[in-house]
């Protein structure tokens, strides 16, 4: 069969709803300034689906220092990879900056938080597959990616399940004690879609009895959780125990680029080993130097507060309303509900086209069938009139769902509507 033939009468599980559903569903257009309000389908919504947790994102300083240092450096400069061409003092800087705040003793730079930690895991992991690699079942894709480049043994733990840990490092002890091998445990700071912190204090436990080194992803905590900003180990009071610590700049930071932060022998064994830093250009000048004001601004914990104040509105709120938001203990709010996949593009098709706010929808088969979640990220220029109005929209809407209102026949074209 020719390739592209397979590929076109097979687009695959998102692919499949291209037609009808891109500019809407998939690929939407959030328009204007990245802020609590935004336009999307011609009309102004309440947004609550961009991780710009600190509102760094909009804020008029960076909006300068973002301005003035593409005027200054271009878009070019530093030009080739680090290791060949692309070095400069500001992404020492930065490093040095990064490792300080996280408790490390040194950090490295990556250009994108998704290929850097895939390059991490496979540098970290021997070539030869003597590791075992040991993984929460529910890592974001990038930790899964990572994961599958490596041609060893790996282990899936049942998420943030500390029993089912434990079976998989004995297995994985048994291995490594005939490979010589080491074991490298992976988990997140803060899960993505449910917001639930990873068991970090209860995995640092488990070294008192297992050999291994701990990596954490902590895209959604660094900046916002922990009394510096630190992130789920300051959180958790364990960042010392984290032998890797890793974050992207997309969410807090509100830009592009990622580091890790460690050993200083450990992230210079990274420096020299990541293949996506390697052979890939270094991180543009104007992303460095305006990163370090984001950095200094996000030190300053007066945007986390604001954050803060808003993530207790919404979720106290929520839950005095009787919604279901799970087990987070982070930002991410998600709203659990009950219905069919044609109930929940109706009712978040109410609640874009009626009420205004746009938020992530989350179902099956990324979640079990019969099961929504709507999930929502609070920012700190979210006010407490977005937070009210929403609750109301939230209790409209879940009022219908539950008086069987979205059951009822909608045109597609109407749903799709754009
Ligand atoms: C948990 C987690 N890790 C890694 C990434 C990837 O980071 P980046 O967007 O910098 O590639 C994301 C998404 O941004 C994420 O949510």
């Amino acid at each position: 069969m020719d390739l592209f033939d397979r590929i076109r009468n097979n687009p695959g599980p998102l692919g499949q709803w291209s037609e009808i559903a891109e500019g809407y569903w998939i690929f939407p257009k959030l328009k204007g300034e990245l802020a609590n309000r935004m336009e999307f389908n011609g009309k102004e919504v309440i947004c609550w689906s961009v991780n710009n947790y600190l509102g760094l994102g909009n804020h008029p300083d960076i909006r300068k220092a973002d301005a003035d240092a593409a005027a200054e450096w271009g878009l070019a400069y530093p030009m080739g990879s680090r290791m060949m061409s692309g070095n400069t003092d500001l992404h020492d800087e930065l490093e040095q900056q990064l490792a300080a705040f996280e408790q490390k003793e040194a950090a490295v730079l990556v250009n994108f938080g998704y290929q850097g930690i895939m390059s991490a895991i496979d540098a970290l992991l021997s070539p030869r597959g003597r590791d075992v690699v040991v993984y929460d079942a529910e890592s974001h894709a990038c930790i899964v990616d990572g994961v599958r480049m490596y041609p060893g043994k790996r282990f899936a733990f049942q998420h943030n399940d500390i029993d089912n840990l434990k079976i998989q490092l004995e297995r994985a002890t048994k291995i490594v004690e005939k490979t010589k091998g080491g074991i490298l445990v992976i988990s997140e700071g803060v899960f993505g879609m449910r917001g639930d912190q990873g068991k970090l204090k209860e995995i640092v436990e488990l070294k008192k009895q297992y050999d291994f080194r701990l990596l954490v992803d902590d895209a959604h905590g660094f900046g916002v959780l922990g009394a510096t900003g630190a992130g789920a180990g300051e959180e958790q009071g364990v960042q010392d125990e984290i032998d890797v610590y890793f974050s992207t700049f997309a969410k807090s930071m509100a830009s592009v680029g990622a580091f890790l932060a460690g050993d200083k022998d450990i992230i210079n064994f990274l420096k020299y080993n990541m293949r996506s830093q390697i052979y890939a250009k270094s991180l543009p000048m104007p992303f460095v130097q305006s990163a370090l004001l984001r950095f200094k601004m996000l030190q300053d914990t007066k945007h986390k507060d604001k954050l803060w104040e808003n993530v207790n509105a919404l979720q106290s709120g929520l839950k005095a309303r009787g919604f279901d938001i799970g087990n987070t203990n982070s930002c991410v709010t998600p709203v659990y509900m009950h219905g069919s996949v044609e109930e929940a593009m109706r009712m978040v098709h109410d609640l874009r086209e009626n009420h205004r706010i746009f938020c992530s929808i989350v179902v099956y088969p990324v979640i079990p069938k019969g099961m929504i979640i709507l999930r929502l990220i609070p920012t700190a220029v979210h006010t407490l009139d977005d937070i009210e109005e929403s609750l109301n929209a939230f209790d409209a809407i879940s009022g219908k769902l539950k008086g069987g209102e979205y059951q009822k026949e909608v045109a597609w074209e109407e749903l799709y509507q754009r």
